[in-house]
């Protein structure tokens, strides 16, 4: 997998600024004051630092807005970095610089001069998480990955304060890489095994076969992978970190590629649907970052993994199939496949667990793009408790979600005429009525909430923290819910 760069925290040791090689990166505040370390750069470079910091352009720059002085007399260092942040950053101002900081790194070594700088242990993680590249399919020369080293006043304190955060970053890394990898290198099997590889970290992980999963009855999961030459399959990790209490709950979608089956998709965009694991690859980055740090959190991460194909033994537009409820549905889409999928898991999860609280994560509709764009996930839930502590775990986190509305009348629209339900609810409020169609699965007294994800987990554009790709949205968020809500 893509691993986060390793950054090293060590002792101000201001006689080594001279002879550092690639890039130092110094911290002015507002009122351009120069902090040691800055004013050392100052000294050694016969005050270009200062005549930067008195110019027009630096009082331009925005918070976390990052300058490059290049070749400076007096170093041998290749660019002074002029990072304008007050000495107490907010989290995000933190994370934000450190990823301008990754932005201008381009493969060289770095002297961060950090000094007593709050949250250098964000602006690490900031900087860890925009360096992310996923070149693994590029066959040209690898671009070199420079060193990263922080000079500070407190090493060992930030060093601490920095270990869960290169839990985080490696199991958004670890999201990131399943969303971005294509779906003849990411099949079902090749899912499971990485899954499986985590027993390493002291998970516990449990393939369920198709001959298991029939056994079970979840037929609606079964439907949708029956096309496809890949096995289907139903991973569950388990972190038991906490006590002998009932565990949280999370499940994702993993439809390794969504073809749309025999209502198939028209051609264009059609490669993204590589994307349509994403549900399954946050749990999986959430379940990776828990083990790392080791929560104390009991935590079953269950993922159903698919693949949605067109073929002589597809599902046809009309079947009606039973799930492991005992709920049948009336298949009339069968590109509204993720819902079949999560029926099945979901269930599945409540009977074997009984978990104190569950979410989902799917990439489940394109009217949630149309509804929130890129900017937010939906959240759909029984439980304005769980809404409230999710929405606000995803605040801190910048990562951004909007509660939308559930109600029986949108549930209404899946009646069908002669099976339980139907599978779709027409062409209005489409991510609510798959929302629905999912709470049919979810027992009365049972916290849940269902994230939509279709528009966060891929983006075209960078994003604050990510490169264009695989945004890793909600490892995150999730990871400070189970911090936050379940951890003692
Ligand atoms: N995987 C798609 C949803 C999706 C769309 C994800 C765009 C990411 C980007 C899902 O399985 C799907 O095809 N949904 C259909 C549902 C419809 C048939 C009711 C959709 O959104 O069009
Ligand atoms: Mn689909
Ligand atoms: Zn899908």
């Amino acid at each position: 997998m893509t691993t986060p760069a390793e950054i090293q925290f060590k002792e101000v040791d201001l006689d080594a600024v001279a002879s550092a090689t690639g890039k130092i990166v110094v911290f002015v505040d507002a009122d351009g004051k120069l902090d040691a370390g800055a004013r050392k750069v100052n000294t050694l470079s016969r005050k270009a630092l200062a005549r930067f910091t008195d110019s027009a352009a630096f009082e331009k720059m925005a918070t976390g807005d990052l300058a490059t002085l290049a070749f400076p007399y007096g170093l041998a260092a290749e660019a002074v970095c002029v990072v304008k942040l007050g000495r107490r950053p907010t989290m995000q101002e933190a994370r934000k610089a450190g990823a301008q900081i990754a932005k201008a790194q381009n493969g060289k070594d770095l002297l961060v001069l950090g000094g007593s700088i709050a949250r250098a242990d964000e602006i690490a993680l900031g900087l860890a998480l925009r360096a992310y590249d996923f070149d693994s399919h590029k066959s040209a020369e690898k671009k070199p990955k420079g060193a990263v080293c922080f000079m500070l006043s407190k090493p060992e304190e930030v060093a601490k304060a920095a270990s869960p955060m290169a839990a985080i970053a490696e199991g958004v890394f670890f999201t990131r890489d399943l969303i971005n990898e294509p779906a003849n290198v990411l099949t079902t099997d090749d899912f499971a095994a990485r899954l499986a590889a985590m027993q390493d970290l002291g998970l516990d992980v449990e393939i369920l076969e198709e001959a298991d999963l029939a056994k079970l009855g979840m037929r609606t999961l079964l439907s949708v992978g029956q096309g496809s030459d890949s096995p289907s399959k139903v991973v569950v990790m388990s972190w038991n970190g906490g006590g002998d209490e009932a565990p949280f709950a999370l499940v994702g979608k993993g439809v390794v590629f969504d073809t749309g089956g025999i209502s198939l998709k028209s051609a264009g965009g059609m490669e993204e649907m590589t994307m349509d694991m994403g549900g399954a690859g946050v749990v999986a980055g959430v379940m990776r970052t828990l083990a790392l740090r080791k929560a104390r959190a009991n935590v079953v991460g269950l993922v159903g993994l698919v693949e949605n194909m067109p073929s002589g033994n597809a599902t046809r537009p009309g079947d009606v199939v039973k799930s492991m409820k005992g709920d049948t549905v009336e298949i009339i889409n069968t590109d509204a496949e993720g819902r079949l999928v999560l029926a099945d898991v979901l269930w599945y999860a409540q009977e074997r667990f009984k978990p104190v609280g569950m979410i989902n994560l799917a990439t489940l509709t394109g009217a949630i793009l149309v509804a929130l764009g890129h900017e937010n996930a939906g959240l759909f839930s029984n439980s304005d408790d769980l809404s409230d502590a999710f929405l606000r775990a995803a605040k801190t986190e910048g990562e951004g979600a909007w509660r939308m509305p559930m109600g029986p009348a949108y549930d209404d629209l899946l009646k069908s005429r002669i099976a339980d339900m139907k599978n779709v609810g027409g062409r209005y409020a489409g991510s609510i009525t798959a929302a629905q169609f999912l709470q049919r699965f979810v027992k009365d007294d049972v916290p849940w909430a269902h994230l939509d994800i279709a528009g966060t987990a891929l983006v075209k554009k960078e994003t604050a923290l990510a490169p264009a790709g695989a945004t890793g949205w909600g490892v995150m968020a999730l990871n400070r819910l189970i911090a936050d809500k379940y951890e003692n």
